[in-house]
């Protein structure tokens, strides 16, 4: 029978770089841990409505890339393709918004599912830390978040990534605009599927990748010069909060997010290492996805760090996490009586909170002494009849070979001594 492999567009973390991962994920909730968001994890499947209203209804996202199923029962669900409607939905359920403390502050980290084209950074199931500022409206949050994203990156060491910013406007402004780039772009020679795109969501056009028509978008009316007071003053005080806070944007008035929910800031960080898919995080406010998905109103603002081009971003600058061994201590027992009594003690030093293995299968020395020495482990703990007899075993230093006798009974407290 032939094996089974990850399906297209996936891949397994496995030993030793999972542990990347991890760290990875770890080092974007930090911040966020520390600055007052509570962690939040909903199903990996929603009703696929919530998407459709939520992402919209001319996204890529929705109408190309969704994981959209009936069950058995009829109901019609679809995989995440992203957490922010998911976590919306989730606060609102929970009433987290009437608790008379806003903003809710949410931060999750998990699995999301577009069927896309898979590529280097590209993948049909990638993960995601995200966060979520709901319910406030405070140039202040919109800072806050750019800032921790920002602080994120560089606690992981990296610094060959920009930070591009935009607004998009609100209900106010950004109809004129869209009808006056409508207008512009109906004059233009653009083919059947682009043309229809200029009716449902003529930002996006401008987002099109090929030169031919980048070239005919010369001169195209840009929504910069369209915000209305409200949005070029709030705009204006999100990058002056930046700004003040040393952290370096760049504007980009074509900025525009895959996701119909975005309402004035949005951004987008972007590495230089990483070719066609550079985007490492993205973001913004979504101040109408509330009522949307059939809330009151809740101005919002959030983003997601994709956690596998953040990996790649750092495989791209060089950097090695420098990530504390899995395993201090690997004991490795020869004969029947030294298992029964080096397990006893490999419980003990778990317990006080050493991280400690154990040669299992009754693998002779040599055997056992490579397994100690892959394990990546510091000491190695050493014990045969003979020592046993004098209640004694053996703790080898695995860097310099040095190698003394402790007593039994003081064995945690030696290697304690000896990882200090
Ligand atoms: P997004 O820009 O679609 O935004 O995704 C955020 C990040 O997830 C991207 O920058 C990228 O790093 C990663 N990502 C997306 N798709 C893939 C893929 N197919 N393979 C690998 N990585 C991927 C959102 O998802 C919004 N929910 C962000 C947000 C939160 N806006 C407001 N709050």
């Amino acid at each position: 029978m032939s094996t089974f492999q990850a399906p297209k567009g996936t891949y397994d973390l496995i030993p030793p770089s999972s542990a990347t991962y991890l760290a990875v994920r770890e080092a974007i909730a930090a911040p966020l841990r520390n600055s007052g968001y509570g962690y939040i994890e909903t199903p990996g499947f929603e009703n696929v409505e919530l998407f459709a209203r939520g992402v919209g209804e001319s996204t890529d996202i929705v109408t190309k890339e969704m994981y959209a199923f009936e069950t058995k029962g009829g109901d019609k669900l679809a995989l995440r393709p992203e957490g922010t409607a998911s976590t919306l939905r989730a606060a609102l359920e929970a009433n987290l918004h009437k608790g008379g403390n806003l903003p809710v502050k949410l931060w999750y980290s998990g699995s999301y599912y577009r069927y896309e084209r898979p590529q280097k950074g590209r993948y049909r199931h990638f993960s995601q830390v995200g966060a979520e500022a709901i319910g406030v409206e405070d140039p202040a949050l919109d800072a806050e978040l750019i800032i921790l994203a920002n602080q994120s990156y560089r606690s992981l060491g990296l610094s060959d990534f920009r930070i591009l910013l935009n607004s998009l406007g609100d209900q106010e402004c950004r109809p004129v605009y869209r009808a006056a780039l409508q207008d512009f772009l109906r004059g233009l020679e653009l083919d059947e599927e682009t043309r229809r795109r200029i009716e449902i969501n003529p930002l996006r056009v401008l987002d099109d990748k090929r030169e031919s028509v980048q070239e005919q978008l010369i001169g195209a009316p840009m929504l910069r010069d369209y915000l209305c007071e409200a949005c070029k003053t709030y705009h204006e005080q999100v990058r002056e909060l930046l700004t003040a806070a040393g952290v370096a944007f760049e504007d980009d008035p074509k900025l525009v997010r895959g996701l119909d929910y975005y309402t004035r800031t949005t951004f987008e960080f972007v590495h230089d290492g990483l070719g066609s898919q550079s985007a490492v995080g993205g973001g913004g406010r979504y101040d109408g996805l509330s009522e949307m998905i059939g809330g009151p109103a809740l101005p919002s603002v959030g983003w997601a760090l994709g956690v596998d081009r953040t990996v790649l971003a750092l495989e791209a600058e060089g950097i090695t996490l420098d990530l504390p061994a899995a395993t201090s201590v690997y004991a490795v027992p020869l004969g029947e009586e030294a298992r029964r009594v080096l397990f006893g003690k490999v419980t003990e030093l778990r317990l006080a909170g050493v991280a400690t293995d154990f040669a299992y299968g009754g693998k002779g020395l040599k055997n056992a002494m490579k397994s100690a020495n892959r394990s990546g482990a510091r000491l190695a703990l050493v014990a045969g009849e003979r020592d046993l007899a004098e209640g004694l075993v053996q703790l080898k230093d695995l860097q310099s070979g040095e190698q003394t006798a402790v007593a039994l009974d003081a064995v945690v407290d030696e290697v304690r001594r000896a990882l200090a």
